[in-house]
């Protein structure tokens, strides 16, 4: 222990113009340790940084920077080692500097020349959501992953698409599961955005005007992985823009799991029945004993609303703060926090469910019925140069024939189709098999076998590239 040590109880960040301590209730409303302590690896990284630019710049001596940076790392060793906050440390900020001075003593009073809290919450801040963004993207490349694995097993099945959950036209299964690909690709383009967002360098801003040393911040923001740096102080101390694209990108990544978890919780009722839950991935019922639930696919659908929470709460707290920093920020990082930590713990729960799960590819097929096939009615006799219109009053009638009868489409004799329309052959019943139905469809991003196969290989190709 160098210098004067002061006690774990007093150590402040300001003060010096009170003449008694805070209230407690606003020490109590004031204190932020509890959300931001995650902060601290980025915290002590920044420090080292800033001591160093400081050393630069001539303010800080060689010798003086180097005790700081290494009483940092002694601070830092001390924390992964369980070293806890105190009653009197505000915030992670606050802790670290009592660290460092009980670390390396006085010297530590030179480590926040020309900086604020300001400047080194926000900075800290873009450095925990860079490395999150990137930790959350490998997330979502898994359960891509797990997608890519389930269309191959899908490519040949086939299954009945649906618009306003009646059924539709017949699908292939992988082109129902590449469905819930294609916007995780894109919810991926949108987090590296935020990430890219993210990596401006707030610090050097002070606390509202910019420091009034001389700190070359093109260089601390290269030592930091910071890909540029703030353009205006006042805009850096205050600009969360990159939580709310954060929290946005969140939401949607989670408006995205919900809604495919709301098709697979679909498909596992009885009477769908096109998929099976895997054990690991099942919860029971303390009453029911036949129950088998997919709890994880119905949280998914649950906590997506809190993140839309989380991102209104964020979007409410900047919309009427005057410029420059207002400790209604501090708020930024309980919605930021919240939505990672969800989305942490729902991405694997998600794509482990969706491992575990096997489709039933009979019931699947048994599913498709003849009457879906009425628009490839109509697309044949549109190849026969009827128009589209006058052909789909044909198929109409037909259709109003068989829901008479109560049969599909395909049990009408072949005499109603004539009667229907005189260009209906003898070879129209092999329009009603959805393989036929399929094979019409290889336009790229249709659902015809090979447009399929090719839409799996873009999916690997996609994950092969980086964004
Ligand atoms: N704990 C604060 C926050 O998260 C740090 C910044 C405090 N700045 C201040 N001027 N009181 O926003």
């Amino acid at each position: 222990m160098k210098g004067k040590k002061k006690g774990a109880g007093t150590h402040k960040l300001w003060g010096g113009r009170f003449s008694g301590g805070p209230h407690p209730a606003l020490d109590a409303v004031n204190r932020s340790i509890g959300v931001d302590f995650r902060l601290w690896p980025h915290d002590v990284r920044l420090s080292k940084a800033w001591a160093a630019a400081l050393a630069h710049a001539a303010v800080l001596t060689k010798h003086e920077s180097a005790q700081i940076i290494r009483g940092l790392d002694r601070v830092a060793a001390r924390i992964a080692d369980g070293a806890k906050p105190v009653a009197t440390d505000e915030d992670v900020h606050t802790m670290i500097d009592r660290l460092l001075h009980e670390e390396a003593g006085m010297v530590a009073s030179r480590l926040h020349t020309g900086r604020s809290r300001n400047d080194q919450v926000a900075t800290a801040t873009r450095l925990w959501t860079m490395e999150t963004c990137a930790a959350l993207d490998v997330l979502i490349i898994a359960l891509q992953h797990a997608m890519i694995a389930q269309a191959t097993r899908l490519e040949r099945a086939v299954m009945p698409a649906y618009t306003h959950l009646q059924r539709a036209q017949p699908v292939s299964g992988a082109h129902w599961m590449l469905s819930h690909f294609w916007p995780l690709q894109r919810d991926r383009e949108r987090l590296a955005a935020a990430r890219a967002h993210s990596a401006s360098l707030p610090l050097g801003s002070g606390a509202i005007a910019g420091s009034a040393f001389p700190i070359a911040r093109a260089r601390l923001a290269k030592s930091l992985g910071f890909s540029t740096i703030s353009q205006n102080s006042i805009d850096a101390v205050g600009d969360r823009d990159f939580i709310a694209e954060v929290l946005f990108t969140l939401s949607l990544v989670g408006a995205h799991l919900s809604r495919l978890a709301e098709d697979l919780i679909l498909f596992g009722s009885s009477e769908f029945g096109f998929v099976r839950y895997g054990d690991s991935f099942s919860t029971g019922s303390s009453m029911m004993p036949q129950k088998r639930n997919p709890d994880a696919l119905e949280l998914a659908r649950g906590s997506s609303a809190r993140m839309l929470g989380d991102l209104v709460a964020l979007l409410a707290t900047i919309k009427g703060l005057p410029s420059g920093y207002n400790k209604d920020l501090q708020e930024d990082k309980r919605t930021l926090f919240d939505a990672a930590d969800c989305m942490t713990l729902l991405l694997p729960a998600v794509t482990g469910s969706l491992e575990a799960l096997t489709f039933d590819v009979e019931r699947m097929k048994a599913a498709v019925t003849s009457t879906m096939m009425a628009t490839d009615l109509a697309d044949y006799l549109v190849r026969k140069r009827v128009t589209f219109r006058e052909a789909h009053g044909a198929v109409g009638q037909l259709v109003r024939e068989a829901e008479e009868r109560n049969c599909e489409l395909g049990a009408l004799p072949f005499a109603l189709f004539r009667a229907a329309h005189a260009k209906f052959e003898s070879d129209v019943m092999s329009e009603l098999s959805p393989s036929a139905s399929l094979a019409n469809r290889e336009i790229d991003g249709g659902t015809g076998p090979m447009a399929v196969k090719r839409q799996i290989g873009a999916a690997k190709a996609t994950l092969k590239r980086n964004i």
